[in-house]
């Protein structure tokens, strides 16, 4: 069997629910009257404002929005790994209180890795943490970087791979434990234009093939248009929620699109309501 073979099988066997409850699908995300302000050293900063949001299991979501408006701070409280100053965030039911790899996989723009450990034992740490035996966490791993392209590149150091190569990486270990749900933010931002595209469609054809949750912070209007099946634009801070964009091209995406009357019009309509917002 394929590694996608045995991806595709690992995510359709997950457990949905005890039997006879209608509990929120596995793979959505709800979130509910969401503020959040910093409060460095006496300076308060509100960050987020009233944010309500719905995610169906399947969708490519990508979040865009002018620098600084909260789209890492909104990312990181749906992954657990910061606390909203109020309201609740619930992925396939749950709260999110904490980060839970099982339930959410996170890649960063930064790839993140550790640089003393190959590419297969970085994939591998977050199964290390679960003491999975070694020959099961191997294989997952290995399979891992077979579904994002890196077949024979597990015994390379970070500083061996290119910075493409090293995103990659980034998101074998955040599918390692097989999440529903994959969030990102901005994770090609660092990359030349051609590896982003290149990036964009290896990103897609993962998601078409396992059926995962996207969440794609971004702040490029074409990545956004060429990516999602719905963007949501954002304010600039305090970050609302001001528009939410169904994108209608068909799918498979390709190049030639972006060309396309349709592509211009979506990326017209994203960028007349942040165009207002660009102020600092
Ligand atoms: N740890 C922090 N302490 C204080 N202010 C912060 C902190 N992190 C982010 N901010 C502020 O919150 C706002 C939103 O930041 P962020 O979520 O990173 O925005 P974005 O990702 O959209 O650029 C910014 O004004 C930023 O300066
Ligand atoms: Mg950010």
């Amino acid at each position: 069997m394929t590694s996608l073979a045995i991806l595709e099988k690992e995510t359709a066997l997950k457990p949905t629910g005890a039997a006879g409850q209608t509990a929120p699908a596995t793979g959505s995300v709800q979130v509910r009257d969401l503020e959040h302000t910093y409060d460095a050293s006496g300076r308060t900063t509100k960050a987020l404002e009233g944010i309500q949001l719905d995610i169906a299991p399947g969708r490519f979501v990508v979040i865009v929005g002018p620098s600084g408006c909260g789209k890492s701070s909104l990312l990181m409280m749906m992954t657990g790994l910061l606390r909203p100053s109020s309201g609740t965030i619930l992925c396939g039911g749950r709260p999110m209180t904490e980060p839970d790899p099982d339930v959410v996989g996170v890649v960063f723009q930064e790839a993140s890795l550790y640089p003393w450990l190959t590419a297969q034992d970085n994939v591998e740490f977050p199964l290390s943490l679960r003491r999975m035996p070694k020959a099961e966490r191997a294989k997952r791993a290995r399979d891992r970087l077979a579904l994002v392209g890196l077949n024979g590149f597990e015994d390379r150091y970070p500083h061996e791979l290119s910075g493409g190569m090293k995103q990659r990486v980034s998101i074998a270990r955040g599918l390692v434990q097989d999440p529903p749900i994959l969030m990102l933010d901005e994770p090609f931002a660092a990359l030349d234009e051609q590896t982003r595209i290149s990036m964009g469609d290896e990103l897609l054809r993962i998601w078409e093939r396992t059926g995962k949750t996207v969440i794609f912070v971004t702040h490029s209007l074409t990545e956004a248009a060429y990516l999602a099946d719905e963007i949501i634009v954002m304010s600039a801070r305090p970050g609302r929620i001001i528009d939410r964009i169904e994108v209608d091209l068909p799918r498979p995406r390709t190049y030639e699109m972006m060309s396309t009357p349709r592509f211009a019009e979506l990326r017209e309509r994203i960028w007349s309501q942040i165009r207002t917002q660009v102020v600092e």
